[in-house]
């Protein structure tokens, strides 16, 4: 691929679904990952660097802000990255972990692109990746938020039986289920000066959910896309966004060329208007977010 010296751009979400109010903690994360390029010049890692952030900032539903599963105390997440430097790795599931993305990171450096669960919490003790085991006030009110819903009057998810997460409810106890399902993620799209895209993304999965529950975050083409076109990064609820292959998708929009706006916007259009869904993407010359929900973003450079 031959690449020309050119204007980065940066793009940060802090999920679909998510409060508008935590756009300070992507403001943050965008100006980490312009920190990053101006060290190291790598869109991959300037793009880890933003979601790293994202991670470590205790509000949103990724790292130390994920989401508890019922029983109060399970926390698993599932990270991405990927770039034009032919870098892809991806963990899901993993539990105790401080930086998801890190992980994934690490794995891009294996033999494998893609590790889960035991192995992948294996994994990361090989390598000595720092654990975080606290369980934040945070995510303790958002728990009890999840719990005070369980009203179990409406979907948990939109077009889904409640009876089919009881039936196949694979905690000690059955749940009633809330009305809604807590489902954002964190993501970050970087273009480099040097042309090179990078992706990455974490999330701590979907409330509620069965445990080993996977989304769309890990899984390369429908959480997260980047090629010699630019980089894609979706959020919202997993089991709707991998039945289009959302990022890969609107990644081929846009290297048709289709005006970046206008691949987000019909990306989003591809989904029930009760599906929460969002994307962030970066082209050669663009650089933009869309969501059908709020979504704490900030965006560098175009
Ligand atoms: N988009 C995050 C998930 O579905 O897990």
């Amino acid at each position: 691929m031959s690449l020309s010296q050119g204007s980065h751009a940066i793009v940060v979400h802090g999920g679909a679904g998510g409060k508008p109010e935590y756009k300070d903690g992507c403001e943050r994360a965008a100006q980490r990952a312009v920190e990053e390029l101006g060290i190291s010049g790598d869109a991959l890692e300037a793009a880890i660097a933003a979601v790293t952030v994202l991670e470590d900032d205790g509000r949103f539903n990724a790292g130390r802000g994920s989401v508890l599963c019922l029983d109060g105390e399970t926390v698993e997440m599932d990270a991405s990255v990927m770039d034009t430097r032919g870098r892809l790795g991806a963990v899901a599931c993993v539990r105790g972990i401080e930086n998801p993305v890190l992980l994934a990171r690490a794995v891009a450096d294996t033999p494998h692109w893609f590790l889960a669960g035991d192995g992948a919490d294996r994994f990361a003790a090989a390598i000595r990746h720092p654990l975080w085991n606290t369980i934040s006030e945070h995510q303790r009110e958002q728990h009890r938020q999840v719990r005070e819903a369980l009203a179990g009057t409406a979907p948990a998810m939109p077009g889904v039986d409640n009876q089919a997460f009881l039936r196949f409810w694979n905690y000690r106890s059955a749940p009633d289920l809330p009305p809604g399902a807590a489902c954002d993620t964190v993501g970050a799209v970087v273009r480099a000066p040097d042309g090179h895209f990078g992706v990455a993304a974490s999330t701590g999965g979907s409330a509620p959910s069965l445990l080993g529950r996977v989304g769309d975050t890990p899984i390369v083409g429908s959480g997260f896309y980047a090629g010699p076109a630019g980089a894609v990064a979706a959020t919202g609820i997993g089991e709707y966004i991998v039945r289009h292959l959302l990022a890969h998708r609107v990644y081929t929009w846009i290297e048709d060329g289709m005006p970046l706006e206008q691949a987000l916007r019909r990306g989003i259009e591809l989904f029930d208007k009760d599906v929460d869904v969002g994307l962030i993407a970066v082209s050669r010359t663009e650089a933009g977010a869309f969501s059908n929900r709020d979504m704490p973003r900030a965006r560098i450079g175009n």
